[in-house]
């Protein structure tokens, strides 16, 4: 079989390395750097003919963390290897996914088509912003999902009287899947965004007084998405607020807005690397590298992944 080999660029390189040490194989060399003058500049410093390889590196910003990538499939590519596999904790640019109003961009499109061009032969994903991006790519792309880290998180904290809320409808899908995984009820808070980084709460659906809630969403930015569902929850009278949150992209606000915010607890995984965030105490980081590395392993050896799409 050929040989498998992880990579990296500066994106993310801890996560890389725990998936290197959960698959026992060194992390592979290469120098992804600057030129003087800020231009990247990469070059693979070992043997990857006829190799299968693997680029981990979630693409949202700065920009430089997807052209790291995308030079880093061409690098591989023109060295031979076999096949080269974009593992892409974060898919960035998702947040565009549809002309939904005049002169904007389908960036996520946009994304995948460079992803392609570049010349990887599949990609690796995990909670996408919305499913539909999937079908930007015309070569193989598995999306997985960081539910079951998450899943047993919450499980082993023994929550009674429990219920799973979705902050905005287009996460409601995926929060009816930890309710039913938690046997929790069900909420929806319908939010409307006012600008970028606000947003405001419509309408609760479904009830929550007296429960203990966690509220489950693919990304947190701004904080303004979960902090204003909070406030809501809190006054139709919920005993706890907690929160389960796959990409923790924490912009510079957000430190202010959910510490403001009546929850107990965030609990964030990996698939981007730490910010610079004090939640006084109640952020918990879990990671996913042994979901990427046991779907790296099963690519590798052409076995099914179906049963990690839980
Ligand atoms: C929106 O559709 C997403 O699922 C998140 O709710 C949103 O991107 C979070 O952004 P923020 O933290 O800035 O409210």
């Amino acid at each position: 079989m050929d040989s498998l080999r992880v990579f990296t660029g500066n994106a993310h390189p801890e996560l890389a390395k725990r998936i290197c040490s959960y698959l026992g194989v060194d992390p592979g060399a290469a120098e992804v750097e600057a030129f003087p003058d800020g231009e990247i500049h990469v070059k693979i410093d070992e043997n990857v003919r006829g190799c299968d390889i693997f680029i981990v590196q979630p693409t949202g910003a700065p920009a430089e963390n997807l052209l790291e990538l995308l030079i880093m499939v061409d690098a591989m590519k023109r060295a031979s290897a076999r096949r080269v596999t974009a593992v892409i904790p974060y898919f960035g640019y998702a947040r565009q996914d549809r002309k939904d109003q005049p002169r904007v961009p389908i960036s996520s499109k946009l994304v995948a088509n460079l992803i392609t061009t570049a010349g990887a032969e599949r990609v690796l994903t995990m909670d996408l912003h919305s499913s539909q991006i999937q079908g930007f790519f015309d070569i193989p792309l598995d999306h997985l999902f960081a539910a079951p880290v998450l899943i047993e998180y919450f499980q082993s904290k023994e929550i009674t009287d429990l219920t799973v809320v979705a902050p905005d409808v287009g996460s409601l899908k995926m929060a009816r899947a930890y309710s039913k995984r938690l046997g929790a009820t069900l909420a929806l808070v319908d939010k409307r965004r006012t600008r970028a980084d606000q947003t405001e709460v419509m309408n609760l659906i479904g009830e929550v007084e007296g429960r203990n809630v966690v509220i489950f969403d693919d990304i947190i930015s701004t904080g303004s998405t979960i902090a204003r569902a909070a406030v809501e929850l809190k006054k139709r009278g919920a005993a706890s607020i907690r929160v389960g949150v796959t990409h923790a992209g924490f912009a510079p606000a957000a430190q202010e807005v959910l510490g403001q915010a009546p929850i107990e607890e965030v609990v964030v995984t990996d698939s981007l690397p730490p910010k610079d965030i004090d939640l006084g105490g109640k952020l918990r980081v879990l990671t996913v590298s042994g979901i990427l590395g046991e779907a790296i392993r099963r690519i590798h050896e052409e076995r099914s992944l179906s049963s990690l799409f839980v």
